[in-house]
């Protein structure tokens, strides 16, 4: 139930740095080192390809995972749309490993993709949060995002819960395989899990981005690089599906091939900064929006962080930051909808488990 919570949403994005350590506890043994299912563990080391299979957040959980199993594990991901996959199959490596990352476990999309693989007589590893749901029954591994019920139809904890199992999942594989590696996840996780209460207490500050950036807009971008342009792709989302504002995450490069003729006076451009190889890049992003008449928000990490940055997060690792930068988008997200009059909870159109294809 909801309890003193006005909606799902905001009691789910609240529930996340418990959930955080929830599955810290979950996935950890009593000499402080990973938990993990040995034939999950011998599944990624005889893999010589992830194809990591999604639809909507849990996608855009999937990119994060496919950058840090491939920078942590080295281990080579791919990550499809499930719908695209399911009707325009790519080619496959040799001895391809399936992960099926679905909060519900339902998704049609994912589930058709499933049959095909298992008729191929690949492997297949479910990461959800419903243990019993059909995904999970039918693929040979599971693993528990222990995030609770989520109810509202905009995923948030399922989100940041994906990130962080696939993170557990992808320095245990890097571990088998005798790379040493100077990031304890258990540890990092905790950091996020503080970090995560900070940013809970300041949604005042937060609605009030909502308001100046949004109140009257039809339109407004996301953009990134690298890790941050797939959350500014989640960042996106959220705000189109419950506020109805047409919203779309981009790369920063990529503006000045197209998209950026759509800025005009007054164009809310959402920056995030939080990885430090491309810092100076995005920020040129943002200068050539500006010159254009765009109302930029900037949402950095503490120590990449400048003068006149609108929001500032607080430091964790940098493969694990869209677990923080995240969180101000979904709570500006759940502002501007609010704002709005919209159904939060049940946005228009759409089911929170889509079991048709
Ligand atoms: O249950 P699943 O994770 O498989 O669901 C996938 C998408 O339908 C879901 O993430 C959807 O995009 C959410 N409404 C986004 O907030």
């Amino acid at each position: 139930e909801k309890g003193t919570y006005p909606h799902f949403m905001l009691k789910e994005i609240d529930e996340q740095p418990l959930v955080i350590r929830k599955i810290v506890q979950e996935y950890r043994n009593e000499q402080d080192q990973i938990k993990l299912d040995t034939d999950i563990r011998q599944a990624m080391l005889d893999t010589d390809r992830v194809y990591i299979i999604a639809a909507g957040t849990s996608y855009h959980a999937g990119l994060v995972g496919k950058q840090m199993i491939e920078k942590l594990a080295n281990v080579p991901v791919e990550v499809h749309v499930a719908s695209e996959f399911s009707y325009n199959m790519p080619l496959l490596s040799e001895k391809p490993l399936f992960i099926f990352i679905s909060q519900s476990g339902e998704t049609a999309d994912s589930r058709s993709v499933l049959v095909q693989v298992k008729k191929m007589g690949h492997p297949a590893l479910t990461v959800t949060n419903v243990p019993g749901s059909t995904l999970s029954r039918e693929s040979d591994y599971t693993l528990h995002l222990h995030a609770g019920p989520e109810i509202a139809v905009a995923s948030t904890k399922a989100y940041t819960a994906q990130i962080s199992v696939l993170a557990i999942l992808a320095v245990d594989t890097a571990r088998a395989k005798g790379i040493e590696l100077d990031f304890d996840p258990l540890q990092e996780l905790a950091i996020v899990s503080s970090a995560m209460e900070t940013l809970c207490d300041q949604k005042e500050e937060i609605e009030k981005i909502a308001s100046d950036f949004l109140e009257t807009t039809r339109n407004a971008f996301f953009i990134g690089r690298g890790i941050d342009y797939y959350v500014s792709q989640e960042g996106a989302l959220k705000l189109k599906e419950i506020s109805y504002i047409q919203a779309e995450g981009f790369a920063g490069g990529e503006l000045k091939h197209g998209t950026i003729a759509l800025i005009e006076d007054g164009t809310p451009v959402f920056a995030l900064a939080t990885q430090e190889n491309v810092n100076y890049s995005i920020r040129a992003n943002v200068q050539e929006v500006v010159a254009r008449g765009a109302n930029a928000c900037i949402i950095s990490m503490e120590g990449l962080d400048q003068e006149n940055d609108t929001f500032v997060v607080p430091k964790v690792h940098e493969l694990l930051a869209p677990l923080v930068s995240v969180v101000p988008m979904q709570l500006i997200a759940y502002y501007a909808a609010l704002h709005r009059d919209c159904d939060v909870d049940k946005p228009r159109n759409l089911a929170k488990s889509v079991t048709v294809e």
